[in-house]
């Protein structure tokens, strides 16, 4: 009921246009109530009573009931229906910029699959409800208490007689509820796992097909598909075997009434036109009955389309702006941090990391593969919470700060690269939308991207991912560097970013870097030496603690890891038995 309750205060901005709608179903079911009173007359006063006179003026009234009963209908429908789009409409909305708002923790724990089908799937339930829902409700709820308010006043016998049959239909109504609820939500829930399944396979064909896996996933498909139509099955099986039996109880009234009429009929209780009259009324009260199992049927799938929905409108982000958050009135790019320690859930990434990095300097980050190199750049935008110590930007605790100011003055360039199915200078511009082109080929020209787009069919026009050109993985990175320098950071976080592109190419980034991003910080992790060996300060992370740190020239006297992994390189360059080849 509180599902059904939020999913109709949903309609609350339309609610004037709502009541209307509802107003004329319930003229339209007047109309309809109206007609075994015409029925009556019809009998006592023109067949019984012999007055002929009568018979045009109820033809006409019929006719007229029945224009009256179109034309409010139709009206109706316009009007449910413009509601219940907009409060569709609506709803995709808010939960779009809700997810938009939500934490990385949230795309942790959530698969995309499983949010594509509540956005799709279970929205529409829910529209499907508004728009169809809740008049087919209303008109039984109406037709039912209408028509025992004329029947009543017809005959109370005959209505007292019908209502026996009630008790045991609701009592049949609720035991189908309970049992097919369950299975409902258990629909829903395998369609969520069946999208998933379709959306990672689509996104990882590559791999399906490299390692010629494709019977297996068509295998692992096919059994979430069976398991879905065993689901529906289910619920048709259970279905099944209760409507029937309402039906039937709700025929029974039928029987009842013409019982009961007859005898009073011929008792002399009932006139003959109240006995035709009452008639009319059966299929209006019995009707809503029958109709219980649908009804139950569409609201428990409401409220388990409701309940998804809701449960992801209701996480709030669990990372939010601070009420007294400012922004420092110039970003400076002096990042500290003080003691920090991390973890994902109970998993301890990061123990006691201090270090400071002054504005203009150049941090590079090492360290064997999965260290918390890349989570330790997450935190520089509060893209996780910390559990201990702080990180101070700019001297104040990130915290504090606003976050979209904060995230605007980090140039992030992500592990992985991702560019959206746009053009090269869409993608560029990303960031700054109103950047114009001069920018977007500046920075394009910073990050070596220049010449790869220039030779592109379209250059800057191009369309990469789908539908578009394909890039290669240096080609990807140059764009996504590109990007991350048009915004003119003041903190650069280049993971990983280069780790695609050869090492003259590498090279030449980095001097043009150095000469356009004078006075930034800039974060860069990387395997290779050579990426890391001019930047002003080597952190090394072992274990998720700094183990080592320093220049390189520090660094290669101290004769730990860093000097390790050196040698190693350079073994590895040289090859074994030590002469160079130049
Ligand atoms: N989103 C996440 N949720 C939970 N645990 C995570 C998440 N991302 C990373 N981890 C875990 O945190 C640890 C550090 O990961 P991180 O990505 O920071 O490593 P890394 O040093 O960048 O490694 P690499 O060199 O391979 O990129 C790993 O053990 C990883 O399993
Ligand atoms: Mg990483």
């Amino acid at each position: 009921m509180q599902i059904i309750k939020r999913v109709l205060k949903l309609t609350l901005p339309y609610r004037n246009r709502v009541l209307l709608a509802l107003f004329l179903h319930a003229l339209v079911i007047v109309t309809r109530l109206i007609g075994p009173m015409v029925t009556r007359s019809m009998v006592n006063d023109v067949i019984v009573g012999g007055n002929y006179d009568l018979i045009v003026r109820l033809c006409i009234l019929i006719v007229a009931l029945a224009l009256a009963r179109a034309g409010f209908g139709y009206m109706r429908v316009l009007i449910m229906e413009r509601v219940s789009q907009s409060v569709a409409y609506d709803l995709r909305t808010g939960l779009y910029n809700h997810l938009q708002g939500m934490p990385y923790e949230f795309y942790d724990k959530n698969r995309v699959g499983e949010i594509m089908s509540r956005m799709t799937g279970d929205l529409e339930g829910l529209r499907d409800f508004l728009g169809n829902g809740i008049i087919t409700t209303w008109d039984n709820f109406i037709s039912f208490i209408g028509a025992l308010i004329f029947m009543m006043f017809m005959s109370w016998q005959a209505t007292v007689a019908i209502l026996a049959i009630l008790p045991v239909l609701s009592w049949t109504a609720f035991r189908f509820n309970s049992k097919i609820r369950p299975l409902f939500r258990q629909i829903r829930e395998q369609d969520a796992v069946l999208n998933t399944r379709t959306q990672e396979n689509i996104a990882g064909i590559h791999v399906v097909k490299a390692f010629v896996r494709e019977e297996y996933e068509e295998e692992l498909f096919r059994n979430d598909n069976q398991e879905l139509m065993r689901k529906h099955l289910k619920a048709t099986y259970i279905w099944s075997d209760y409507v029937p039996m309402m039906q039937v109880m709700g025929e029974l009234g039928t029987p009842i009434v013409l019982l009961v009429g007859s005898y009073l009929t011929a008792r002399g209780m009932m006139d003959l036109g109240t006995l035709v009259g009452v008639t009319g009324y059966i299929w209006m009260l019995t009707n809503p009955m029958r109709m219980l199992s649908n009804i139950i049927n569409m609201l428990t799938r409401t409220v388990t389309s409701g309940e998804k929905l809701f449960y992801y409108m209701d996480l709030g982000p669990s990372i939010r702006e601070d009420t007294d958050a400012r922004s420092p009135s110039e970003f400076k790019g002096h990042v500290v941090f003080d003691n920090v320690s991390f973890a994902y859930g109970s998993n301890r990434v990061l123990k006691d990391i201090s270090f400071e990095a002054k504005p203009g300097e150049t941090i590079a980050v090492m360290g064997a593969t999965g260290t918390g190199k890349s989570t330790l750049v997450t935190l520089l935008g509060r893209y996780y919470d910390i559990q201990k110590g702080r990180i101070l930007i700019d001297g104040v605790d990130v915290r504090k700060h606003k976050l979209k100011p904060l995230r605007r003055e980090i140039g992030y360039v992500p592990q992985e690269t991702f560019l959206f199915s746009d053009s090269l200078e869409e993608n560029i511009r990303f960031g700054r939308p109103d950047a114009g082109m001069d920018r977007v080929r500046q920075a394009a020209e910073v990050a070596r991207a220049d010449e790869f787009i220039e030779h592109m069919p379209q250059g800057y026009d191009t369309v990469v991912g789908e539908r578009g050109v394909g890039l290669s993985g240096g080609q990807r990175q140059r764009t996504a560097i590109a990007r991350a320098v048009l915004i003119d950071p003041k903190i650069l976080v280049l993971d990983d970013s280069t780790s695609a592109v050869d090492m003259e190419t590498e090279h030449e980034i980095q001097q043009r870097l150095n000469e356009v991003l004078k006075n930034r910080t800039t974060f860069v992790i990387a395997h290779r030496i050579s990426s890391v060996k001019s930047a002003d300060q080597i952190l090394v992370l072992k274990d998720g603690e700094i183990a080592e740190r320093g220049n390189h020239a520090q660094l290669m006297a101290l004769g730990g890891i860093y000097h390790g992994m050196v040698m190693d390189q350079m073994t590895s360059a040289v090859g074994p038995g030590g002469g160079t080849d130049g």
